[in-house]
């Protein structure tokens, strides 16, 4: 059956934001003088209305529940909503679902601010047409409700997910389907009792059956990253890639020349200092080789697996260094590699910008550097400059990082392009 409109619960489906939410309550229980239970016991806090969870597993009043809510939400607010992540392979789920035209909705017992603030921290805010959840001042979420608001008007066909019997109940008995997931906080047994019409164990299983083989699985997406030497991408990427597996991303990282066990002896042979005496033709065509092999043995594979290719270096780096800095034209430099590459080029392009003396600097401190890093200011200066002409004439593609920052800043604005990107190509 194709839906026109999913609606998703946050805790336990979307995100396994089991950390924020078990030590905050912790916080609230020993702040109301209540012993707290193991991590595992804490688990079934997860999903029911805060009030209902304190007054049921932590023997409270009303009142005393409302405040232990209150306290929840003093270290919640400040620290727990960010310990969290979204589980692999929904993002790239969501993508495809909203190419496809459904209508994608969150309907959650959090509140509206902290849901709101995941979305936008995780980058998952660009798939929904609707998010829904409580006003900070209720202390008990009425699902149903919950899941009418989240529903766009003129959706006939609404499917909830949720890993809770609080979202299946309620979607039941508004008449709606409902998938329940086991890789949340709640049990098959839960889940069956409540009525759900499909269940699934896993999130990819979940993307199967939502995708139903009607929607094409969601492309590989190719990103490299560039810039002088000492600019500082290398240390970036690989922050990058972390980052991008906690928004739930599948990530898949290379560089070049290397990248394969063929293409990294290149990389040894071409970087040697030792080789004073190579030919710029012939390291042009030694950069070309190890791409050709590297295309073809690690990112094209990956992008098949519809994987994020986060690559140090890529085609730009022999039109800057071999075109430029040894000044073999960029026209040569493309003839030599158009074989290489055979169609495969980056998506986007991070460009690492970085006063070229700062990256002077760094470069004299490397321990051992090679045989490229050895040139002279002329050349670095060409290669510099390469870079900039390569960003004035594809700004598309092309996007620059002022790389002059600390590595958090750095990080900041590398890590909110790369979801803008991903969520927008
Ligand atoms: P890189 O791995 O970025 O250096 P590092 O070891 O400091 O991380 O790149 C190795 C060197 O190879 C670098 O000086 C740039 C050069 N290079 C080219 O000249 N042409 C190319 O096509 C590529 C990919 C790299």
């Amino acid at each position: 059956m194709r839906y026109d409109c999913i609606l998703f619960d946050l805790d336990g489906t979307l995100t396994p934001s089991e950390e924020g939410i078990i030590r905050s309550a912790g916080y609230a229980l020993e702040q109301m003088g209540k012993s707290v239970p193991p991590y595992e016991e804490m688990k079934k806090f997860i999903g029911p209305p805060l009030k209902y969870s304190f007054m049921t597993f932590g023997g409270m009043s009303e009142d005393e529940a409302e405040q232990a809510t209150a306290k929840y939400r003093e270290r919640f607010s400040e620290v727990g909503w960010a310990e969290n992540s979204v589980y692999p392979g929904i993002p790239a789920m969501l993508k495809a679902l909203k190419r496809a035209g459904i209508q994608l909705g969150i309907a959650t017992g959090k509140p509206q601010v902290f849901t709101e603030k995941i979305i936008d921290r995780f980058g998952l805010r660009p798939y929904f047409d609707t998010v829904c959840g409580i006003q900070l001042t209720d202390h008990s979420a009425d699902k149903k409700e919950l899941i009418k608001a989240a529903t766009p008007e003129g959706c006939t066909r609404v499917c909830m997910v949720g890993d809770r019997k609080f979202d299946i109940e309620a979607a039941r008995a508004l008449g709606l389907d409902a998938i329940g997931v086991l890789y949340g906080y709640g049990s098959r047994e839960e889940l069956e009792n409540a009525g759900a019409t499909a269940i699934v164990e896993t999130p990819d299983e979940l993307a199967q059956l939502l995708l139903g083989g009607e929607i094409p699985a969601e492309q590989g997406l190719f990103l490299s990253f560039e810039g002088s030497d000492g600019c500082g991408k290398s240390t970036q990427m690989k922050i990058l890639a972390g980052w991008l597996k906690t928004c739930g991303w599948r990530v898949k990282t290379t560089r070049e020349p290397g990248g394969g066990p063929i293409s990294e002896a290149i990389r040894a042979l071409v970087l040697d200092p030792q080789h004073k005496g190579m030919t710029d033709v012939c390291e042009a065509y030694l950069f070309a080789a190890s791409r050709a092999q590297h295309v073809r043995d690690t990112i094209r594979p990956a992008l098949d697996r519809g994987e994020i290719v986060l690559c140090d270096r890529f085609l730009d780096s022999s039109i800057a260094f071999q075109g430029a800095g040894r000044g073999l034209g960029i026209d040569t430099v493309m003839e030599i590699n158009r074989r290489a590459v055979d169609g495969t080029m980056p998506d986007a392009t991070f460009l690492f910008e970085i006063d070229p003396h700062t990256a002077m600097q760094r470069r004299l401190s490397a321990s051992a550097p090679d045989r490229i890093e050895q040139e002279q200011q002329d050349f670095v200066a060409r290669v510099y400059n390469a870079f900039e002409e390569l960003a004035r004439r594809d700004p598309e593609r092309v996007k620059r990082i002022d790389a002059n920052g600390t590595i958090d800043e750095v990080h900041s604005a590398v890590a909110k392009t790369a979801l803008d990107l991903i969520s927008a190509l």
